[in-house]
Formats: C-alpha cells, sequence, structure tokens
C-alpha cells in the first residue's frame, strides 16, 4: 500500500538534509585522513578554509549527477532558452553544461573557485558540444575575485566593469555559499546588459510565515547549529535569496516561484530581467 503523500513529504522533509549533511560529514573525515595519511601534509590542515572546500569539491564529485538527475521546476527550460554571453556562476564539476542549447550560446564563462573541479568541467563542456566557447575562470563571484578574473581573461576593458556585459547571468544552487551576497548580487546586476536575464534556482530560507512551514524551517536552524554550513562548503540554509535579488537592482521583469516550499529545502527557480533603461540613482 502506497504511503499517504503527507507522510512521504515528511520522510523526505528528514531524510533529504540528514541523507547530505551525514554524507558531508564523510567526506570531510575522508579528506582530512587523505591529507594526514596519504598526502602526508598534515600542515595543510592549518588552512581550513581549503580542507573544507576541498571536501565540498569531493562530496560534489561524488553527488553533483545524482542531485542533478531531476531540477526543481522548469529550470531545465529556462537553460534551454539561454542565449548569447552567458556567466554561468559556480557550475561545479559542470553538469548542468548539457541542459544549455549548444546552437544559441555564443559563450559561457564559469566562474568556478573549487580548483578540483575544472577537469570534470571542462570535460563536460565538450560533452555538451561547448568546446571552444567555455571559458572556466578560478575565481568567486564576488567582485574582487571576479572582476580581476573577467580583466585577465579580456572580456572587461577599462571602465567596463560598471557597463553591462553579458546577455544571461545563471545562478544555480550557487548564491547560499558565496559570501557577502549583497554586494555580490549588485555586482552581478552590473555585469548583466541592461535587458539581460539572470536564470535563478537557489535553495532559500523556508517561507513559513506563507505557503512553508514551521518544522521545516526548524530543520534548517537545528541543521545550520549542527554545523551545515561548516561540512557544506559554506553553504547557508536560511538565506533570503529573493529579497538580496529584488534589492540587487532596478527588474522589468521578476519571475520567482516558490518549488516545495514545505519542505525544508525549498527552492526558488524563475526569471529576472534587468530592466532596459535603468533609472539613474542620484545618491552618491
Ligand atoms: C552546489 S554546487 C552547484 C554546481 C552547479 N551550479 C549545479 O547546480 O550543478 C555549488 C558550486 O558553487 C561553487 N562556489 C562556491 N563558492 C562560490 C563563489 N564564491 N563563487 C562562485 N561559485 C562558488 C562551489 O565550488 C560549487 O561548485
Amino acid at each position: 500500500m502506497p504511503l499517504p503523500a503527507r507522510v512521504t513529504q515528511d520522510m523526505r522533509m528528514v531524510l533529504r538534509p540528514s541523507m547530505l549533511f551525514s554524507s558531508a560529514i564523510y567526506h570531510f573525515v575522508m579528506t582530512v585522513f587523505e591529507i594526514v595519511f596519504v598526502e602526508r601534509a598534515p600542515s595543510k590542515l592549518l588552512s581550513l578554509t581549503q580542507v573544507r572546500y576541498r571536501s565540498f569539491a569531493s562530496l560534489w564529485a561524488a553527488n553533483g549527477e545524482a542531485m542533478s538527475a531531476t531540477m526543481p521546476g522548469h529550470l531545465d527550460s529556462l537553460l534551454r532558452n539561454c542565449a548569447g554571453l552567458v556567466l554561468d556562476v559556480g557550475p561545479g564539476s559542470g553538469v548542468l553544461l548539457s541542459r544549455f542549447n549548444p546552437q544559441e550560446i555564443t559563450a559561457i564563462y564559469g566562474v568556478e573557485p573549487a580548483e578540483e573541479l575544472h577537469a570534470a568541467l571542462e570535460q563536460n563542456a565538450i560533452k555538451a558540444n561547448l568546446d571552444g566557447r567555455f571559458h572556466a575562470l578560478i575565481c568567486g563571484a564576488e567582485p574582487n575575485s571576479l572582476i580581476p578574473a573577467l580583466h585577465k581573461s579580456g572580456l572587461l576593458g577599462d571602465g567596463m566593469a560598471d557597463q553591462g556585459v553579458f546577455d544571461e547571468i545563471c545562478c544555480v544552487r550557487v548564491l547560499c555559499g558565496v559570501p557577502h551576497l549583497r554586494e555580490t548580487l549588485q555586482s552581478l546586476y552590473t555585469l548583466l546588459k541592461p535587458g539581460g536575464r539572470m536564470v535563478v534556482c537557489e535553495h532559500v530560507v523556508n517561507p513559513w510565515r506563507n505557503e512553508g512551514r514551521v518544522i521545516a524551517r526548524v530543520l534548517q536552524a537545528l541543521f545550520t547549529l549542527m554545523g551545515w554550513p561548516f561540512f557544506l562548503g559554506g553553504c547557508e540554509l536560511q538565506r533570503d535569496t529573493e529579497t538580496y535579488l529584488r534589492e540587487a537592482g532596478e527588474w522589468s521583469e521578476f519571475k520567482l516561484v516558490h518549488v516545495d516550499p514545505r519542505d525544508s529545502i525549498p527552492f526558488i527557480v524563475g526569471e529576472l530581467k534587468k530592466a532596459s533603461k535603468p533609472t539613474v540613482s542620484n545618491e552618491e
């Protein structure tokens, strides 16, 4: 007899984060083990941030593909419609590159700080028929890292950081872990051409005040207290990313829907269009 939908929903709400969290702890322990006993370089442990990012990269390399078989909401069609010059923020190992339509793409710049993922990223770009048009940058999306990397790649000339250069910017499962989210989104907004589109698929704080659930919101707080951001490469479960996006700049379209709003890992999915002529602020 099939379980009632309510029961499966409850089980999923608890099991999904629990399994991911256990797997993240396992990869962290294995990373430390590898550094100490295989590489015999215990001094590397002093750079805890690097250890954490390396363990997250290993977690993602092992699970990223399985976690991408079915993406939330209508993300696949949003990616399929991407065209022109695209900035892919945190593409990971590139498991989603095959969802773009290569015929519509002029070039994709993939901003991926985890160097360990770059070999797989390049391979997946070739598999997705994007070879020669995919450029992986080893940097973060935050402006002090991204802007110099774009200059170095030759894409940004002098003074161009203030003008839009990308037709599309894709943020898929990445904004939960980007530092200084407000400033980073403002900078990404600036890099978008007027009329350009931002594609968003991000897990967010549970909207418990309206369509969400208190228990799911409590679980988010509990996993955070147990060290979720530490073991998952800085990923935050409780970010109100929608508000940061709304405040990043002037949008002519702002279409986001909640997917699984009653879950402990609810998503917002959709597209935002930058105003063709954003109002120039008089404030300095
Ligand atoms: C959960 S994975 C998602 C990968 C891919 N977007 C996907 O959905 O398949 C998050 C990725 O963001 C990257 N990342 C972490 N911090 C970042 C930052 N500051 N800027 C850009 N990417 C970052 C991680 O290295 C990781 O590859």
